[in-house]
């Protein structure tokens, strides 16, 4: 008997994506999402992080792979972003950002010199990033994460 199986076998999907938000309306909006992901991703245990930078969204989401799949779609419905393009799809050993019940990063200057050091700066289009690379910066953003900001109470 394998040790994980069936719908308990954890699952990581991350994809990016362009906002379709008008720049006023990002940070109403942005925190809409968030609240919207709070709510409904506890439910079905999916943890993940949202990275909001330079027109994009970069998304991970951990969790059951049927939950996985299923909000994924319903994002992908969602007119408050196109171009979806899924990075990173499949069975993960563990969870990358359990801490973040979808807490979003909105990277800031401040934060460019840890994107200079990904090389990511100067051309940020995170649908041309490989799986890894995807994963790479999302888990650098959550170290930013981690030192900026507290964690939602669970
Ligand atoms: C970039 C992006 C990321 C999103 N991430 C999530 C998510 O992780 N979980 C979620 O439930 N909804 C997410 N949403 C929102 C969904 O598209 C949808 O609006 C929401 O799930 C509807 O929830 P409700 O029926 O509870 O209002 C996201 C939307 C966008 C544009």
């Amino acid at each position: 008997m394998p040790v994980l199986s069936g719908s308990r076998t954890l699952y990581r999907l991350i994809y990016s994506s362009r906002q379709q938000i008008p720049p006023a309306d990002l940070e109403h909006e942005v925190g809409a999402i968030i609240r919207a992901s709070i709510r409904n991703n506890r439910d079905v245990a999916i943890t993940g992080l949202l990275l909001v930078y330079e027109g994009y969204f970069l998304q991970a989401l951990e969790g059951p792979a049927e939950a996985v799949v299923t909000t994924y779609r319903r994002i992908l419905d969602d007119t408050r972003h196109e171009g979806a393009k899924v990075l990173i799809a499949g069975p993960a050993a563990t969870r990358e950002f359990a801490d973040w019940n979808m807490c979003a990063r909105r990277m800031t200057p401040g934060d460019d010199a840890i994107l200079d050091t990904l090389n990511a700066r100067k051309l940020f289009q995170p649908e041309t990033f490989s799986g890894p690379a995807a994963l790479r910066l999302l888990k650098v953003v959550r170290a930013i994460q981690d030192r900026t900001q507290t964690a939602l109470p669970g």
